[in-house]
């Protein structure tokens, strides 16, 4: 495994393929805007925050999988992975690279994630894309699965949140005084810091998600 993961770090730099002829054009027909669709592999403490929070039983759906280099060691933890990458020149160079090594748990989807019906078996989702645009609408779509775990930094882009999906969110109105985290992607805080040390809560209709 510690060979692969070598050999795909080794080949990092031909796979930003964002500074490609064409790129631009295949990022618009997918709607992929602000950095979205760019390739950047994330660091280690990054990597394993997200595998201790991945058990033996767990199915998990890695959203814009990249290169596979994380899908890889998923694989190493959970029964199954389903690995989302829109990028055909990125999974086609990480398959190459992976080659006869890619486990039979590891389900490569080359595929925009928005498009694509989810598996109906996964209990984990990792979306490490601190450009995300689609937050809200990736978060219906694993609570439409039953999945009941995100880890991810889209929100507040550094570390990795663990968001439980079985719990509803409150209305913003309930917030007073305190850190929000909101179903939209959108993160904030109410009132005048009193409150700054507290955890956020989970809110459903933020300011950020209101049509201007
Ligand atoms: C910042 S990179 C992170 C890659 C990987 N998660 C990692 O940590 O190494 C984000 C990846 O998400 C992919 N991506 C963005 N939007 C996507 C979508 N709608 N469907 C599938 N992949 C997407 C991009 O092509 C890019 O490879």
């Amino acid at each position: 495994m510690d060979s692969v993961i070598n050999c795909l770090e080794a080949g990092v730099e031909g796979k930003r393929t964002q500074f490609q002829e064409g790129f631009d054009a295949f990022a618009t027909c997918h709607g992929l805007t602000d950095w979205e669709g760019w390739f950047s592999p994330y660091d280690e403490e990054t990597y394993d925050l997200v595998l201790q929070n991945v058990g033996p039983d767990d199915v998990v759906i890695e959203i814009g999988a990249g290169d596979l280099r994380l899908a890889l060691q998923l694989a190493e933890r959970a029964r199954r992975v389903y690995a989302v990458e829109v990028n055909p020149l990125l999974v086609s160079a990480a398959l190459q690279a992976i080659g006869f090594d890619l486990p039979r748990n590891l389900l490569v989807i080359c595929a925009n994630a928005l498009d694509i019906a989810f598996p109906d078996d996964i209990t984990v989702a990792v979306l490490l894309m601190r450009h995300c645009q689609h937050f809200g609408r990736y978060v219906d779509k694993l609570r439409a699965v039953g999945c009941q775990r995100l880890l991810t930094n889209v929100r507040w882009k550094s570390g990795v949140e663990s968001i439980d999906l079985t719990r509803p969110g409150v209305p913003f109105g309930e917030v007073s005084e305190g850190w929000y985290a909101c179903r939209c992607g959108a993160v904030g805080y109410v009132g005048q810091g009193e409150r700054s040390d507290t955890p956020p809560v989970e809110v459903i209709d933020c300011p950020a998600c209101r049509p201007v």
